[in-house]
């Protein structure tokens, strides 16, 4: 049977250009797109419609462009014109790019929004919400900041404390302001359309759809389901309205009110399918209707309720075909060098930068697959790993095998490989191509399938490695010195190309320019997964006449990757208002130790710092760094404490001063005694070129004991 498969990525929003976390996503989507694509036995055929789109509706594209001076439209078009640069330049073969504002999307959201509205599962209810008077809108959470209830930390957004993490009701806001128009906005009624996720109806069907074998990853239907509670009490109803003004589409026979935004950003996939269909002349609503066709989206970690809760309800309420053939697959997210990007931090990487750096966009494409998995793992980028990873294998061990052998059949045998191969000859091939357990083919074909991409490159690079010991084996460069052992030479130049097409043709939905200029100087048509298996391993080059070689990869230069890495310009480095206007820091980046992997407010809250007064200080006799501290900590006795700050202090210089201690550290026997904790020192990265050490002290009024958060 034909699958008929239309595959969609998460619509980007179109505020920003693409930033290397799209380009995984996308890499991703399309390896798997085009190992699809590769199946065309008569008995799998796949056809595939792979689609994206802009997301273009809500409050911080509004206002953007607002800031730019131009309409919405005009903003998203001038995002949207700049993003065939980062999908052709990283070979991502999406067959439509298309927009949540487009006519498509507003009668297919309308429609949905009608038949849901039909089926009881829409209702008002008039809330308060905040409003600036002073701009005459309703403000988003994002659009209110205000004090912290929880730590008190100023300037923190409506939702969410950056500082505490604590989440919050923006009315639960201590002094809001708008962050238009710095003023105190008021409490103002306002109906509002809510989606009746909590109707029983909602908890029935998604119960049931979440555990439908093959449509989630197991973890997945794991983690939604407790989202759902035992009997669906836990799901709460969906503000669905934004009032006026607002980017979005209008919610029928509701003047003055618009779609929420990621109302409209799912049925996004189906108007740019329907647009492409349009434009292909296939017919839309035969295609919904299809048995054999199916919808698989790729999503990241962070938008999996959008996806899994709201949109197959939508879908299902409204009646639409799709919705038993939808698969979601979720992916991770990418971080750099273990730290989130951050262009402040000088840890993003730019798509783009990597293009106009001249770095080869399969080096990336191979390096992301190599690491990806079919589960919800976050996955690194790291620069010397990428280096290690790419010229190891693309250049070390699959170029290689082509470039160690091209050269004899151009010139001994002017280009034209054996007509037949020695048994030995078979037997290699076939041990490289099966594997120990004869499975290996299959295996790699599964994995690609089920998006191991990890596992199923390192099966290539299995094969690989048996290609370059037969190459190691028969030394084709001794052989070609010996006159009478030129059929030898072409029987073995001859295997290693067809071991070297047989890893192209297994590589090639992770490296498609690759692969295409190796089909040229192979004189090969389009490769399926066909020409893996049986007679075509074999048939096709023998006693062909083939192309001249030219070098197909280069290595990286580890130079270009330190050059990759955002050195945010001084001036770029985020300064808290006071300091703006004085000189940005001067120090590099690189002058300051990486920071440690990021971790959360709870695992801070486990270290227990207290304010510590050093009641006394004295050397250790014998130990050659140490000195003794004794603390009071407010605990109504004293701690000992040995420290390594010998070398930047005299004991009396410390002694009535206040510091910081590590109050909750397990004790410590050390050969002097037993230390009760540990103060806290200020050092440079280098502690040999910079030995300073510098002793932390509380700006005064500080107390004995008090805990420091
Ligand atoms: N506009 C919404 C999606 C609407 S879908 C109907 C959105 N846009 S986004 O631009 O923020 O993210 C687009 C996709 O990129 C999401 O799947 C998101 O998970 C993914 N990624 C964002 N940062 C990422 C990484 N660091 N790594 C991998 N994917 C990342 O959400
Ligand atoms: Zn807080």
């Amino acid at each position: 049977m034909t699958r008929k498969l239309f595959v969609t990525t998460a619509l980007p929003y179109a505020n920003a250009a693409f930033h290397i976390g799209h380009m995984m996503e996308y890499i991703q989507a399309d390896i798997w797109v085009r190992f699809q694509r590769m199946q065309r036995d008569a008995g799998a055929q796949r056809v595939v419609h792979f689609v994206g789109a802009d997301d273009t509706h809500g409050t911080p594209i509004m206002i953007a462009a607002e800031k730019e001076g131009v309409t919405p439209q005009e903003f998203v078009a001038k995002i949207a014109a700049g993003r065939a640069q980062y999908l052709d330049g990283f070979h991502i073969a999406f067959d439509n790019w298309y927009s949540t504002d487009s006519p498509e999307n507003v009668d297919l959201s309308q429609g949905i929004y009608r038949r849901l509205r039909d089926n009881g599962l829409i209702y008002t209810k008039t809330v308060d919400r905040f409003y600036d008077t002073a701009k005459g809108m309703f403000l988003a959470d994002r659009n209110i900041k205000g004090e912290c209830p929880v730590c008190h930390a100023k300037d923190q957004y409506g939702d969410n404390c950056e500082v505490c993490g604590a989440a919050y009701q923006p009315t639960e806001l201590i002094n809001p302001y708008s962050v238009f128009t710095g003023s105190t906005p008021i409490l103002k009624p306002s109906e509002q359309y809510f989606f009746k996720l909590s109707d029983p109806r909602c908890f029935q069907f998604l119960k049931e759809w979440l555990n439908t074998p093959g449509r989630l990853q197991p973890e997945m239907v794991n983690k939604v389901s407790e989202w759902l509670g035992e009997n669906g009490e836990k799901l709460a109803d969906w503000d669905i309205s934004r009032d006026a003004p607002y980017f979005g589409i209008p919610i029928p026979d509701a003047p003055g009110k618009f779609f929420y935004v990621w109302l409209d950003a799912p049925v996004g996939y189906l108007a740019s399918l329907k647009n492409y269909f349009e434009k292909q002349g296939i017919d839309y609503e035969a295609f919904l209707n299809d048995p054999s066709a199916e919808q698989v989206h790729f999503i990241g970690k962070d938008i999996v309720s959008f996806h899994l809760l709201f949109w197959p309800a939508m879908l299902n309420f409204s009646g639409h075909p799709i919705i038993d053939k939808l698969k979601v697959n979720v992916h991770g997210h990418l971080t750099v060098n273990n730290e989130k990007m951050s262009k402040s931090r000088g840890t993003g990487i730019s798509p783009l930068r990597y293009l106009q750096l001249g770095m080869n966009p399969e080096w990336l494409r191979y390096y992301l697959a190599f690491k990806l998995n079919a589960r919800v793992e976050d996955l690194d980028f790291t620069g010397e790993d990428f280096v290690a990873r790419v010229n190891s294998d693309l250049i070390g061990k699959y170029v290689n095998i082509a470039s160690r052998c091209a050269g004899f059949i151009a010139k001994k045998f002017d280009g034209k490989l054996a007509s037949t191969l020695s048994d030995d000859a078979k037997q290699w091939i076939s041990r490289a191509l099966n594997g120990e357990n004869g499975e290996r083919q299959a295996a790699i074909a599964a994995n690609f399938e089920s998006r191991e991409f990890g596992k199923a490159l390192r099966e290539i690079m299995e094969v690989a490695d048996v290609a370059n010991r037969y190459v190691d084996e028969n030394k084709p460069w001794i052989l070609a010195k010996d006159e009478s052992k030129t059929a030898e030479l072409h029987d073995v130049c001859t295997t290693a190309l067809i071991l070297f097409r047989q890893l192209t043709i297994m590589l090639s939905p992770v490296l498609p320019h690759v692969a295409a200029r190796v089909r040229e100087f192979l004189g090969d048509d389009a490769y399926s997964w066909e020409d893996t298996q049986g007679e075509r391993v074999y048939a096709p080059l023998l006693g062909r006449t083939i192309g001249a070689y030219s070098h197909l990869m280069q290595r990286v230069d580890a130079k270009m990757v330190e050059d990759l890495f955002d050195k945010p310009a001084p001036a770029a480095i985020a300064a808290p208002a006071a300091v703006e206007a004085a000189a940005a820091p001067a120090a590099e980046a690189s002058d300051i130790e990486e920071l440690a992997p990021e971790i959360s407010i709870d695992d801070f809250a486990k270290i227990d710092l207290r304010v510590a007064k050093i009641v006394n200080c004295e050397h250790v006799e014998g130990a050659g760094k140490l000195l003794r501290l004794t603390l009071d900590v407010g605990e109504g006795r004293y701690r000992n404490v040995f420290s390594g700050i010998k070398s930047a202090y005299q004991p009396e210089q410390l002694i009535g001063k206040l510091t910081v201690l590590v109050a909750n550290l397990a004790p410590r026997k050390m050969k002097f005694g037993v230390s009760e904790g540990m103060v806290l020192c200020a050092s440079a990265k280098d502690e040999k070129a910079n030995p300073g050490l510098y002793l932390l002290e509380p700006v005064s009024g500080a107390q004995p004991g008090m805990r420091i958060r």
